[in-house]
């Protein structure tokens, strides 16, 4: 079980963004993903979901190899993510961005939905209700009619979140979600990113913020020029503040 990474090297033209790296992710655990700008951390995360191919090495989840399955299958199988710089259409509404994030497994499908069946009917006041339900845990109710257009960035990460957690995936890749939130936000998501953790929920982060890192994972991968230089506990690294400083491309809060 879980997400294994094996020697992946990912190239764009002549540009090698990640060399032989490998990372794995079990059930129920947080792995951080630090790294300077540029470092191949989105990388990563498009090759786990599909969307960059793969020169060589080999991604497995739950024991399956995935690299020719297309992506739509793959958070099928119960792979999510969210986007460093989320895309919305500026005009829906915080609720129904939260709930475009149901519609992959809905399973009456779309030609159902689109006859307007029972069996859909009942199932869009399930996905509804559930969709309450998300939209309450990150106290994004009061918002739900808002335009995307017309929030904060923080608030559009923490709907990106949101959305992303609504088909209950196994696996959850996370790209600096707390960039520009609030501190308030921040424990919020920490909050929410422990719950889904206990839940069994393994969750693969990229972070800039340490402190977050260590607060949140056990386990911290350091990229470096598309290669992996450290791999370990965070507390290996806490006390050399240099290296953080070197690696994060920040000051590490
Ligand atoms: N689609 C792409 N086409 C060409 N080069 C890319 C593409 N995506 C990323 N890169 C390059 O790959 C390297 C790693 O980028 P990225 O994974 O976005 O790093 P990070 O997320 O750590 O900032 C960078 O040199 C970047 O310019
Ligand atoms: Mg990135």
């Amino acid at each position: 079980m879980g997400i294994e990474v094996s020697n992946v090297t990912v190239r764009f033209g002549g540009i090698t963004a990640l060399s032989e790296v490998s990372v794995s992710l079990s059930p129920g655990q947080i792995v951080a993903v630090i790294g300077a700008n540029g470092s191949g951390k989105s990388t990563l995360f498009n090759s786990i979901t599909g969307l960059v191919s793969v020169a060589s090495g080999s991604i497995r989840i739950d024991d399956d190899e995935v690299i020719r399955i297309p992506p739509h299958r793959r958070i099928a199988g119960g792979l999510a993510r969210t986007f460093q710089t989320p895309r919305f259409d500026p005009r829906i509404t915080v609720e129904k961005a939260v709930l475009c994030g149901f519609y992959p497994v809905a399973r009456s499908g779309f030609v159902r939905s689109l006859l307007h069946t029972p069996g859909s009917a009942r199932e869009e006041r399930t996905i509804r209700r559930e969709c309450d339900g998300i939209l309450a845990l990150f106290k994004l109710d009061k918002l739900r009619s808002v335009p995307m257009g017309e929030l904060p960035m923080g608030q559009v990460r923490l709907v990106e979140v949101a959305r992303s957690v609504a088909n209950k995936p196994k696996y959850l890749l996370l790209d600096e979600p707390a960039a520009g939130l609030t501190r308030v936000e921040q424990e919020l998501l920490s909050a929410e990113i422990r719950n889904l953790v206990a839940r069994g929920v393994g969750v693969l982060l990229v972070e800039h913020n340490f402190n977050l890192v260590q607060q949140l994972s056990e386990h911290v991968v350091v990229l470096d020029r598309g290669s992996i230089l450290f791999t370990g506990a965070p507390a290996e690294l806490a006390g050399n503040r240099a290296f953080v400083d070197a690696y994060l491309g920040t000051s590490g809060h």
